[in-house]
């Protein structure tokens, strides 16, 4: 069966994967009676996200603006920008059991990993664009699919901006990202880097060719009611995706922000990085024709809960998450320098 929405009046405390320690990441808004999610109307402008590294100074002050004003908010309002970046602990440290079971909620490791943090940014976004009065607002991706791109984008390197988290690994502020990175590896160095920013772009396309005709080899495995996430059901998308968390958190536990689920969103870098392994899903549905991964109803009527740009509690389904223009986003064409890519 699809997955439920969560009991919001059962939520509980959640454990710090790093420490084991228990944390408290419940929204603030646990006897909300909840609506059914309304795809925004296509007659709203088109939100374009565009690459950190290619803001306009206008932009880049905008979305400075934007998280500025977030941060401001009261800590128990659900718009503020660490309750916002509290809902990711409570959907990947356990603050729900899925209804009517004593399984933990759990949306990392299957094919709910894309569709949720889909909703995660949507919500994310529109929140900061009424904080401005803008609603053409788009938050920017980190575009490290793209050589340029493979460094900390330097929009969230200002110590003097918003966007700034001093919790980083200092020692990778202009190094080159290497995909293959693990705790505790130099920097590349010298004919090292062009090295890596080639085998970077290999595994981009090895990945995108080989689960081609496999959804599930990029989006991740099923996981159905009740279920506990399987081991290896991650995709090849989110596999990819942990490294960047690791890269740019610190190399010591408990790897807060960026390396650690609990903490991961207070990093404003997080929702660059999601956004485009974001794009990457955008990309491999439209290298496949935008057919829908899976026609399974337990993935398409599997549902989660947001709090929406209008201060309502909305459930969302994972079926009206499939095409970014549906939900009236979209991404800058970029080049993609790594599809059918020659060593
Ligand atoms: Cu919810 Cu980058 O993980």
């Amino acid at each position: 069966a699809p997955l439920s929405p969560p009991d919001l009046s059962k939520c509980h405390l959640a454990t710090d994967d790093a420490t084991n320690q228990q944390v408290k990441c419940c929204p603030p808004y646990t006897t909300a009676k909840f609506k059914d999610f309304e795809p925004p109307s296509h007659r709203d402008p088109l939100r374009v996200r565009k690459p950190a590294h290619k803001l306009r100074a206008d932009e880049i002050a905008r979305f400075e603006e934007a998280i500025a004003k977030m941060k401001a908010l009261p800590a128990d309002d659900p718009w503020s920008y660490m309750q916002q970046a509290t809902i990711h602990c409570t959907y990947c440290n356990g603050a729900f059991d899925q209804k009517g079971t004593e399984t933990l909620l759990q949306i990392h490791g299957s094919w709910f990993f894309l569709p949720w943090h889909r909703y995660y940014l949507y919500f994310w976004e529109r929140i900061l664009g009424k904080l401005i009065g803008d609603p053409t607002f788009a938050i920017p991706y980190w575009n490290w699919d793209t050589p340029e791109g493979m460094y900390m984008p330097k929009i969230y390197l200002n110590p003097q901006s918003p966007l700034y988290d001093d919790t980083r690994d200092k020692n990778h502020y202009s190094s080159v990202l290497d995909y293959n990175y693990a705790y505790g590896d130099p920097n590349p160095a010298g004919p090292q880097i062009e090295e890596t920013i080639t085998s970077n772009l290999c595994r981009l396309d090895r990945i995108f060719k080989e689960s081609h005709h496999q959804p599930s080899l990029f989006m991740g495995k099923p996981l159905r009611a009740g279920e506990v996430v399987p081991a290896n059901a991650s995709g090849s998308c989110e596999n990819l995706h942990n490294t960047m968390h690791q890269w740019v958190g610190p190399p010591t536990s408990p790897y807060y922000n960026m390396g650690n689920f609990y903490t991961a969103a207070r990093d404003t870098i997080f929702f660059g990085h999601h956004a485009n392994i974001d794009r990457l899903w955008d990309v491999y549905s439209k290298f496949r024709g935008q057919r829908p991964e899976f026609r399974d109803r337990d993935w398409l009527d599997s549902t989660f809960i947001f709090y929406d740009e209008n201060r309502e509690v909305v459930q969302v389904k994972v079926r009206d998450s499939l095409t970014p223009e549906h939900l009236r986003y979209t991404y800058s064409p970029e080049k993609l320098p790594w599809t059918n890519i020659r060593r």
